[in-house]
């Protein structure tokens, strides 16, 4: 995974390189980049407005609008089942503990109406996930990447799927087996764990590591791996294992920004989540998170995270005749 600076011709033509390695992911998922060129031509101009303005007004979406797509993507593909409501007969993926956390549903549903009077029935709600993912990154001063159009949005969200979803207590290799599960990679595991370096996280879901570990639940009861300072800090935030309202800056100082500083907290061993800690204990990974402490690689990180965003924005989509065009994101139609 390591490489030395490259020189500008290089850089050239390793920009070819992704942009081809990118349009084929993209092609044998079944998206093309021109998907909506006549049927709704100003989708990324009207998405890219709203979001402006939404972060404009809460910049704290960010990171919960990237959240989103991820979470979208790991259970059933990113076929917008996470935006769904639950019904009386079956309770949806949105109702599952890993989602009672997720914020910004309001501002899907507001970009979709916005899109419904442009396109009346033509962008899919797993789209619009895709592209506000994307545009959240790049407003928050991240990379930017294509987004390959034609997804179709699911009629099903089952709430037991979520188990999909990698928990923050997991370790390396429970990690790399629920990422392989979505076609996902060792790189690309380091390269998305990237995307903690915005936003926040409430104090139960990594409280254990602070007066729990291992279950004998008293003072002395830490997590080794959480550097010391940074535990004393944490407990001073976090002031119980009951607490699970207070929000914690995931990078802090800098939440709303995305960088490579989330790399220099985990190198510190100060990661929030045991998820985060467990990058340390693998060699390539670990060779990873401290070559981008060092905070001279951004560059690469950003064109990492770039790529692996683009795979990840592909897993299991509906195309074709799959699916439907949702008129509401929370309704099937
Ligand atoms: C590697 C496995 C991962 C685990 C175990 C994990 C777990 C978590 C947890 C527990 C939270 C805190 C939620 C809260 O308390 O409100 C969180 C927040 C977040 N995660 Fe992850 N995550 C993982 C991967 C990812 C990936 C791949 C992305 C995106 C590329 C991502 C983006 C985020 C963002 C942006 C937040 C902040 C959300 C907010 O501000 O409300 N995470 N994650």
């Amino acid at each position: 995974m390591a490489s030395r600076p490259l020189s500008s011709s290089r850089m050239i033509n390793m920009g070819v390189a992704a942009a081809l390695v990118l349009s084929a992911a993209a092609m044998a998922a079944g998206l093309e980049m021109d998907f909506y060129s006549s049927t709704c031509p100003h989708v990324e101009q009207i998405v890219k407005e709203e979001m402006v303005e939404i972060l404009k007004e809460a910049p704290t979406l960010a990171g919960p609008l990237l959240r989103l797509h991820f979470h979208d993507c790991f259970v059933r593909g990113c076929d917008g089942s996470v935006l769904l409501d639950s019904t009386p007969t079956s309770t949806a993926e949105k109702d599952a503990t890993p989602n009672l956390t997720l914020r910004g549903f309001g501002s899907v549903q507001r970009i979709k109406d916005r899109l419904e009077k442009a396109c009346p029935g033509t962008v899919s709600c797993a789209d619009i996930l895709a592209l506000m993912a994307r545009d959240a990154v790049v407003l928050a001063r991240g990379p930017s990447w294509p987004v390959a159009l034609g997804r179709r949005d699911g009629r099903v969200s089952i709430a037991n799927e979520t188990n999909q979803l990698p928990p923050p207590t997991a370790n390396f290799t429970t990690l790399v087996q629920m990422f392989a599960a979505k076609g996902l990679g060792v790189k690309d595991l380091v390269v998305l764990s990237g995307g903690h370096t915005l936003g926040t996280a409430h104090c139960n879901l990594f409280s254990d590591r602070l007066y729990n570990f291992t279950g004998a639940n008293n003072l002395a009861d830490v997590d080794p791996a959480l550097d010391a300072t940074y535990l004393t800090r944490l407990r001073s935030r976090c002031r119980s294992l009951a607490d699970n309202t207070t929000l914690n800056e995931m990078d802090p100082g800098s939440f709303l920004s995305f960088d490579a500083s989330y790399y220099r907290l985990v190198a510190k061993r100060r990661g929030l989540f045991h998820s985060d800690a467990a990058l340390l204990t693998d060699p390539a990974t670990r060779a990873y998170v401290q070559r981008q402490a060092t905070g001279l690689f951004a560059d690469e990180f950003f064109r990492d995270f770039a790529n692996s965003m683009v795979k990840m924005s592909t897993i299991d989509v509906l195309t074709g005749a799959q699916g439907e065009i949702r008129n509401k994101c929370y309704l099937v139609n």
